[in-house]
């Protein structure tokens, strides 16, 4: 792009060193090519080419404070400054998982990992050496990490047994994640039906944040409570993205649903690596070296994100989350109104301070295959015209949009400003 000199010649170098250019997948999405990160302030992303830019993508969720917000560094560099990682406990592990538990699940215990990946996979193992058994379900639509067990789509609608999503991933792993569909209870009922006393749980974003934002419907979580339970497999929540976001006790608080096993990451890390597995004692307890599930990290309870949860969860005790969260409902408000004027049809799908809009004529977007029959080379051409106008919004439909306690009236404005001229170019108007 005009002016990502920088970036460009970057790009380049990195092409040469990392496969597509990029460590993550998605970073490769961004139009025309990733821009060069130089720092990170408040609502804004600084580009090594001088850009600045409002960033709606905030790590893919971590920031719900911005970037570099001061209570969250002085917590990181005061923890840095003791030394950065022990091989032993610290008191900050201690006191971040009493925090965590307090809105989460009080009396239960905590598994600190590195990653959301690592904790749906730590959480996937705990059920099955929990209940015995081999099977999850899964949702089309849904993600949560990059691991084998769930790096599964819907296989043919006859079969309904999971066909891997990735080469290198072995017909018999993935055979063993069914796939229902999303806000569907009765196509979890037939794989219940079917495999019932084989099913050791059924894994779910209760609200998806990986095929754009695709809210439950009414009595979906609650019929994923009560299929488990009657059939003795375990509800596990990721809330790997709500967590902290949409209620400081995530979606379980939200929508009043209690999860046998939440995963928690992003938020909780204040922007450094982090997961959390989450349960009540019986089953957590199960975990090495109480019990013999296995699971362990050089890095778990990494001091630093550690120190930086704790300091992002206090700093949300006292702001709350509704300044975020009003920022979001302003934008949905124009992302709607201006497809409207445009009289382009779609869908704004928002919860709290996560929102995204498809572009299509079905009147909602319930599950994966809605999200998919949205005009995805419309939001592509919004992406690119959006980057133009100073706006970093998430280059793929599938992801949602994010904002944060530092977005306010200002950076509504600008968006709002952006947006509509940047809408009526991608759209040919
Ligand atoms: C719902 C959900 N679960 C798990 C993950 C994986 O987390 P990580 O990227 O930290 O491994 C993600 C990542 O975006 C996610 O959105």
């Amino acid at each position: 792009m005009e002016g990502w000199e920088r970036s460009r010649s970057l790009y380049e170098r990195a092409l040469k060193l990392f496969p597509g250019g990029v460590n993550s997948p998605v970073r490769a999405l961004v139009e025309p090519h990733p821009f060069y990160v130089e720092r990170g302030e408040g609502a804004y992303l600084y580009t090594v080419d001088g850009a600045k830019l409002l960033d709606m993508v905030l790590g893919y969720g971590p920031l719900i404070l911005g970037h570099r917000h001061p209570k969250v560094m002085e917590a990181i560099v005061d923890a840095l400054e003791r030394g950065w990682l022990y091989g032993a406990p610290s008191e900050a592990e201690v006191r971040l998982a009493e925090k965590i538990l307090g809105y989460v699940k009080p009396g239960g215990m905590v598994r600190f990992v590195n990653s959301g990946t690592e904790a749906t996979m730590t959480a996937i193992r705990l059920a099955r050496g929990y209940t015995g058994r081999r099977l999850i379900v899964k949702f089309d639509g849904c993600y949560h990490g990059s691991h084998d067990s769930v790096l599964v789509a819907a296989g043919s609608a006859a079969g309904e047994l999971g066909v891997p999503a990735s080469e290198g991933v072995p017909r018999e792993v993935a055979g063993l994640t069914l796939v229902a569909r999303y806000n569907d209870l009765e196509s979890v009922d037939r794989l219940f039906e079917r495999h019932g006393d084989d099913i050791a749980a059924v894994i779910v974003e209760p609200v998806a944040a990986n095929m754009g934002v695709v809210p439950p419907v009414k009595g979906f979580l609650e019929g994923l409570r009560r299929v488990t339970r009657e059939r003795g497999a375990l509800l596990i929540f990721d809330e790997v993205v709500t967590g902290f976001r949409i209620a400081m006790g995530g979606a379980q608080e939200y929508y009043g649903v209690d999860a046998d096993i939440v995963t928690l990451g992003k938020v909780v890390g204040g922007g450094l690596p982090i997961g959390v597995v989450v349960a009540e004692k019986r089953i957590m307890e199960r975990l090495a070296p109480s019990g013999k599930v296995f699971n362990a990290g050089t890095f778990n309870a990494h001091p630093l994100a550690m120190a930086a949860g704790l300091a992002t969860i206090e700093v949300l005790e006292r702001e709350g989350l509704s300044k975020a969260s009003k920022f979001m409902g302003a934008v949905a408000e124009v992302l709607a109104e201006e497809a409207g004027r445009l009289g382009i049809p779609h869908v704004v799908n928002r919860v709290e301070s996560m929102a995204q809009i498809f572009f299509t004529e079905r009147g909602s977007v319930e599950n994966a295959e809605d999200a998919r029959s949205s005009d995805q080379r419309l939001y592509k051409a919004l992406h690119r015209e959006m980057l133009k106008e100073g706006v970093f919004i998430a280059p793929s439909q599938m992801e949602a949009l994010f904002s944060s306690n530092a977005h306010g009236d200002g950076e509504a404005e600008l968006f709002a400003e952006a947006y509509r001229r940047a809408l009526r170019r991608a759209a040919g108007r």
